[in-house]
């Protein structure tokens, strides 16, 4: 691939203007960031997955302004407006019936007749969303099967020349990937995410349903090597053993630590920062404090069970 200079910007205008003219560029979200490019032109997407190095099965979020745009590619209605209504803009990625002929690329949904849809809570994301004018496809914004950016200087760390410009807002809020929800017809957790899953029960009072072992919906678990440190990655550690680099969570001996006060926000807003600082470190092999599973808990134990699985 021929390597090209990618511009640090900081105007949503120009970004957007870029987008328009079907270029990549990585722009901030809430939640991470992400790599844009326009989701009507095959071209665009075409070169997302070839950028990130991304089998083409999987497929892509469409980012939007606002819920009415949503309505032009997609069929939101009954529960899933419910959701829409009650937590977008935000970090939750609902998947809807696909509006045939609206015009977007069908590499965005990898031939599915379902699209991922979300509106990121981040102003300055939809500032850019607007100035493009068109629907913005955008997985995170690292090379495949690596850990998710949280900064402009990790999007340039792994795609700096392969993408035209990075739209710099300094650190993401919630650090995780959104959540998303299917509906199979019960609105079912697909990915645990920066949307607690205990926030959503609430709303719609009653659990989410878990995709069944037959589910043929390709969400970002299937591929269980994901979110990967370079060093070996050992759960629920008490302690390090000789030779291994600890990641604590709370108060306790730790070479680095999620949240020394034991917040699973803050944890959450630091837990890919930190996996890219054991790299830094040059750390073989980490071994992770237990995190609870309640609240953004849940997110980042996926994470790091994807992490520690092996590798192929
Ligand atoms: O927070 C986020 O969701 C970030 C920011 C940039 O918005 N984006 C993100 O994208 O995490 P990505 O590509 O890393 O993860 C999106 C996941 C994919 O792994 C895919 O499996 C799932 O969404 N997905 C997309 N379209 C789908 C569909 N039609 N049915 C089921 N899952 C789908
Ligand atoms: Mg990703």
């Amino acid at each position: 691939m021929s390597l090209i200079a990618t511009q640090i910007l900081q105007d949503a205008r120009r970004a957007g203007a870029l987008l328009a003219r079907g270029r990549l560029v990585a722009f901030p979200t809430e939640t991470v960031y992400g790599l844009g490019g326009d989701a009507t032109g095959d071209r665009a997407v075409a070169a997302i997955y070839t950028a990130k190095g991304r089998p083409r099965f999987n497929p892509l979020i469409v980012h939007l302004a606002d819920i009415d745009d949503v309505h032009r590619f997609a069929v939101l209605g009954g529960a899933a407006l419910g959701l829409a209504r009650a937590f977008w803009p935000g970090p939750l990625t609902l998947v809807l019936p696909l509006r045939k002929g609206a015009g977007l690329s069908p590499l965005v949904t990898a031939g599915l007749n379902t699209v991922a849809v979300r509106i990121p809570d981040l102003p300055l994301a939809r500032d850019l969303l607007r100035a493009a004018g068109r629907p913005i496809a955008a997985p995170s914004a690292n090379v495949s099967g690596r850990v998710s950016p949280t900064t402009a200087q990790h999007v340039l760390d792994g795609l700096g020349g392969r993408i035209d410009a990075v739209l710099d807002g300094g650190p993401c809020g919630v650090g995780l990937e959104s959540t998303i929800v299917g509906f199979d017809p019960l609105p079912t957790l697909l990915r645990p995410g920066g949307l607690a899953v205990e926030t959503i029960a609430r709303h719609l009072g009653a659990p989410l349903a878990l995709p069944g072992a037959d589910a043929n919906i390709t969400a970002p678990g299937q591929l269980a090597s994901h979110y990967a440190p370079l060093g070996t990655v050992r759960l629920n550690a008490a302690k390090a053993d000789p030779g291994e680099t600890m990641l604590g969570f709370g108060p306790g001996p730790a070479d680095l630590n999620l949240s020394p006060t034991a917040d699973l926000d803050e944890a959450a807003a630091n837990l890919f920062r930190h996996l890219r600082t054991l790299d830094d470190m040059g750390a073989r092999h980490i071994a992770v404090a237990p995190i609870p599973d309640t609240g953004l808990g849940a997110a980042i134990n996926d994470r790091l069970r994807r992490a520690a699985a092996p590798r192929s």
